[in-house]
């Protein structure tokens, strides 16, 4: 039983297209916020509508992140001006989630100060999406803020199903191995070596299969084109790189497509590859905010 009775939709810059697609799944009115960058690279953030609350703020933290950080931060700040003190935070893709522990002494756990910025403003409800480390759809605590995460891994599968009937899943790393099981696939290891390099092993039966790899976001591509490599050497009859957040660096994109026989993303980061909405899954988890 949704308890949201109201809602204001209020989308930053970076998730426009995904944020008219929730509203129109919502059935809400959404609420554009203005910005402006200035040559120094400092932004202005501009709200002219009053807003009652509850409000729902829909942003990714996708490159540029810290601009985009800073942009929800404003937005967030206009709102408690405008004494809107119950706020809802969808963050499609969550930058820093891959540094959710101390690795090494004398470092943050970022995903964790990103978490107590958005506590201090107001931030009393978050959905995310496929987030590092919460591969699991469903509730969980991020860090003392109540949240949703929302999994693309069976759009992604069903999308890849469409175009090439049956599909062996195959995630390339034991971090996805949750991702991997709830689609009933399996894992690979995997070994980083550089930023950009990484090895994997595994023991996987790839031969005549279309094998449709699957991981959290592709950033540089080293991973997923190594495990895409890895499985047409098992003799894989199609590859299929699937995952949830373009979060590319440098030529990425055109590396991947040259590796794979399909290319499919979620649309948490505008891309070529978003062949799969999580606007459906978002409004959902957005009704089940209790305010
Ligand atoms: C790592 O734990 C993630 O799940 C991805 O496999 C990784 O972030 C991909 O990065 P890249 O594209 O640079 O290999």
């Amino acid at each position: 039983m949704p308890i949201i009775k109201f809602s204001m939709l209020i989308s930053g810059s970076s998730s426009q297209e995904l944020a008219r697609k929730i509203a129109a799944e919502l059935n809400e009115e959404l609420i554009q916020a203005e910005t402006k960058k200035f040559p120094d690279g400092e932004l202005s953030v501009r709200i002219e509508q009053d807003i009652t609350e509850p409000a729902v703020v829909i942003q990714s933290l996708n490159h540029p992140q810290n601009d985009n950080l800073v942009e929800l931060l404003f937005i967030l700040d206009l709102l408690a001006l405008k004494g809107v003190k119950k706020i809802a935070c969808v963050i499609p893709y969550y930058a820093y989630a891959r540094q959710d522990k101390v690795f090494k002494k004398g470092e943050l756990d970022s995903a964790r100060t990103i978490a107590k910025i958005l506590k201090d403003s107001n931030v009393s409800y978050a959905v995310t999406c496929d987030l590092h480390f919460q591969r699991t759809e469903g509730e969980f605590d991020l860090y003392g803020i109540p949240a949703y995460n929302v999994a693309a891994g069976d759009l992604l599968v069903d999308k890849a199903k469409q175009e090439f009937g049956d599909v062996t899943v195959i995630t390339p790393d034991a971090g996805s191995a949750e991702q991997a099981k709830a689609v009933g696939g399996v894992s690979l290891s995997k070994e980083r070596l550089t930023s950009f390099e990484v090895e994997l092993s595994g023991e996987v039966d790839a031969t005549g299969k279309n094998i449709l790899l699957l991981d959290d976001m592709v950033t540089t591509g080293g991973t997923m084109i190594k495990a895409l490599k890895l499985m047409k050497e098992k003799g894989a009859a199609k590859t299929i790189a699937a995952f949830t957040h373009a979060a590319f660096v440098g030529d990425a994109s055109d590396r991947l497509k040259a590796s794979a026989d399909l290319v499919i993303a979620a649309d948490t980061i505008p891309s070529e590859f978003a062949k799969v909405t999580v606007s459906e899954k978002i409004a959902e988890a957005i009704k089940k905010w209790k305010t």
